[in-house]
């Protein structure tokens, strides 16, 4: 299989995964029970996934994945963001949603966010400049009255990197980077009713190796350069896990992630879709008709 058709194959998977998954979103439910649902989803498809699934609620922005021993379930009212990745050796489908659960009080700020998206794809094609994308995001995201979140980005996408050197800011910016034709982009606004800043808060549960190492042998097999979820060592190193962590981490060979939400309390809402830079225009790899 060509690199491109792996891209459309692990886009077309994580697109789905994430549809259904946002279906399991529910009062009640586990946040760990859809996380890994979803991940099982994605392995059932034939990919695998490019980082632990992201639930994300209400003021957290990205960045967390419920842990295994995480009990915490979706109440009335929660405004979840799920980011899902799924890759085929390494080519990866990145996308995201948000949903409310049971109410619809900030259906406007899910909107802003959706239609930021929507305007973003519309405007891409070879030759746009990275400036000139933030610019149709902000103003989408103002549009409704909200803010964009000026430090989480959009990103270029190559075989076995999430964050392949371009990234593509929420704000209007200077930058005069072209998008080239071929190039593989995730879009991903965000819109928020804060101050538009996420900070860290805490372990977000997942991780990435940070020094080659004989004691990262078996995780770099597993995981190549990807992030992984600490709920995912249990297969490798079973009741160790917790040891192994913190023995890792002491050592620096492998890193965490922090959680990210909003330097204000302000309520998040996402979009994400991967695409197919084209000379017209581009391919939405992760839409689902
Ligand atoms: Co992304």
């Amino acid at each position: 299989m060509e690199e491109y058709e792996e891209f459309v194959k692990a886009g077309k998977i994580a697109g789905e995964a994430l549809k259904e998954g946002i279906k399991w979103v529910r009062e009640g439910i586990e946040y760990r029970e859809v996380a890994e649902k979803i991940e099982e989803y994605i392995k059932a498809k034939g990919a695998m996934p490019a980082f632990p699934v992201n639930i994300s609620v209400n003021n957290v922005a990205a960045h967390f994945t419920p842990s295994q021993s995480c009990r915490d379930v979706f109440k009335k009212g929660d405004v979840v963001k799920i980011d899902v990745g799924a890759h085929i050796n390494g080519c990866i489908g990145d996308t995201a949603k948000t949903v409310e659960v049971g109410t619809k009080k900030y259906a406007k700020l899910i909107e802003a966010a959706e239609e930021a998206l929507k305007a973003a794809i519309d405007s891409i094609k070879a030759g746009i400049k990275i400036g000139e994308i933030g610019e149709i995001i902000e103003e989408k995201i103002r549009e409704y009255g909200f803010t964009p979140i000026k430090n989480l980005h959009g990103h270029s996408l190559e075989r076995y990197k999430l964050h392949a050197g371009l990234s593509i800011p929420n704000f209007k910016n200077k930058s005069k980077v072209e998008l080239k034709e071929g190039q593989i982009v995730a879009i991903e606004p965000f819109a928020t009713d804060g101050l538009g800043m996420v900070v860290d808060a805490g372990l977000g549960n997942i991780y990435r190796i940070e020094k080659d190492s004989i004691m990262a042998r078996e995780l770099k097999k597993r995981f190549n350069s990807l992030p992984f979820a600490e709920r995912w060592l249990y297969e490798i190193y079973g009741e160790k896990v917790p040891f192994k962590l913190s023995f890792l981490l002491k050592r620096r060979i492998i890193a965490p992630y922090f959680k990210l939400i909003e330097a204000k309390g302000g309520v998040v809402s996402q979009a994400e879709h991967t695409l197919f830079v084209t000379k017209e225009g581009c391919e939405i790899l992760t839409e689902i008709k």
